[in-house]
């Protein structure tokens, strides 16, 4: 297998790369993006006061809001004409956060993401089925010129018609799919609606991300399709898919490609940076960006940082264990959607397909699961699978939750990303 030069650098050359890039970076941010200058100027450094890699801890954190405030291109560091590709992702609420791309910027996203592809296993010659959106969304084009990049034949289906995924399935014979987890398990239910058995296609590999997952639903899918599935994670503001890739012969999480992307873990709370290992919010600092350099942006997204496996030069982060947005606080319990479904998943009679309800009972907080059960499986089984979920979820979380188990196709589907959590509680 042919590997990228800098997936054989050894960790001190890895480290004086990363340094060198760093520099690079934060000179070129202070000196390009009032944004940057403002803050750091604020908070009393330099670029020149960065010298090695602990230094960086003296910058000023990025965070959403810095995006938000400089609505659509101020945080852009080259002029316009310069900007080759735009995209944006939209928020909860508000405007949506807007990111850029120059030529060379969209040749390093493009080499990554077929780095990412090679290290799930795919190779040149492979068809894709890419099931991420396109659009201003990073997932589709992304992945698309990813695959394009690694010489494989791409297949642009984009979400949706579920029908007709399943038909060009069946007819193109693709090795790989990238698609979000939740909606391949979409596609699975449509094979089956249609007769089908999903273990019988052409498909070796799914290249999954951009929402939570957990093990638990990677041995599901494996199971129910025959691949290999393999996590890749990304995000808009540092690039999209493609900034960190599990390796399929570890499959072992993540590994960050650390080359054009610095990581660190600090403690939510207080900003510090914890060591490897901790548990904490993960943060990135780009290397190469051109159009628009990211210092130290709060991804929200709360893991570990391992030491690298499969390729040693890169650390792997753990899978991760949601965002801090999405943390529930049940009764002052912390309770994550990827522990329900860690759970739900051990209950053989329900199907993946999930999602968690909160209520206000007077001054107190419900949390509801609404799951569909498989196929077949009808009255008093469905009150038993409900209890039996009730139980784990008791006993390994911690928390009291309902269980209301519907028919099959019930729970609402998303072409995309699933939205696990429904808030109907009064502000
Ligand atoms: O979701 C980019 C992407 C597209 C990644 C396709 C992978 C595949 P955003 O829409 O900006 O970008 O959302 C980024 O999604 O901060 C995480 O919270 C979540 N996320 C992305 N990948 C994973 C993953 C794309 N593998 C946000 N596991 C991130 C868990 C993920 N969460």
């Amino acid at each position: 297998m042919m590997l990228d030069a800098a997936e054989r650098l050894t960790l001190d050359e890895m480290r004086a790369l990363q340094l060198q890039r760093l520099a690079w970076t934060l000179r070129h941010a202070y000196d390009n993006v009032p944004h940057y200058k403002r803050a750091f100027d604020a908070a009393g450094v330099t670029p020149d006061d960065f010298r090695d890699l602990p230094d960086l801890a003296r910058f000023p954190f990025t965070t959403k809001a810095d995006l938000r405030d400089n609505y659509p291109f101020g945080m852009f560091a080259v002029p316009q004409d310069k900007v080759a590709r735009i995209h944006a992702s939209s928020g909860t609420t508000g405007k949506p956060t807007v990111v850029g791309y120059t030529h060379d910027d969209l040749e390093t996203w493009s080499s990554l993401v077929a780095r990412s592809i090679r290290a799930s296993g795919g190779r040149p010659g492979m068809k894709v089925h890419v099931a991420y959106g396109y659009g201003l969304f990073t997932g589709g084009l992304g992945a698309h010129y990813g695959a394009e990049a690694l010489g494989c034949t791409v297949i642009p289906v984009s979400g949706g018609m579920t029908e007709r995924q399943v038909q060009l399935i069946e007819d193109f014979r693709p090795e790989i799919i990238m698609v979000t987890p939740s909606y391949l398990l979409a596609l699975r239910d449509e094979f089956r609606r249609q007769g089908k058995d999903p273990r019988g296609t052409s498909l070796q590999i799914g290249i999954l991300g951009a929402e939570p997952w957990t093990d638990a639903m990677r041995a599901e899918i494996e199971k129910s399709f025959g691949i290999h599935a393999v996590d890749i994670y990304g995000l808009s503001e540092v690039m999209g898919p493609g900034v960190a890739n599990e390796c399929v012969e570890t499959k072992d999480g993540p590994h960050i490609w650390e080359d054009h992307f610095f990581p660190e873990i600090i403690n939510p709370q207080t900003g510090e940076p914890v060591p490897d290992g901790e548990e904490g919010e993960l943060v990135f600092t780009s290397l190469t960006k051109q159009a628009m350099p990211v210092i130290r942006y709060r991804t929200r997204d709360l893991t570990r940082l391992l030491p690298g496996t499969a390729r040693p030069a890169f650390r792997r982060m753990a899978r991760i264990t949601g965002r801090s947005d999405d943390m529930i606080i049940l009764r002052g319990v912390n309770v994550f959607p990827s522990q329900i479904e860690e759970q739900l998943l051990r209950v053989p009679d329900l199907s993946p397909h999930y999602q968690i309800v909160l209520t206000r009972d007077g001054a107190l907080d419900c949390m509801a699961v609404e799951v569909e059960a498989e196929p077949g499986v009808t009255g008093a089984d469905r009150e038993a699978a409900a209890r039996v979920l009730t139980h784990h979820v008791k006993e390994v979380v911690g928390v009291t939750v309902a269980v209301n188990v519907r028919d099959p196709g019930a729970v609402e589907r998303s072409v995309g990303k699933a939205k696990r959590v429904v808030d109907r509680r009064p502000r």
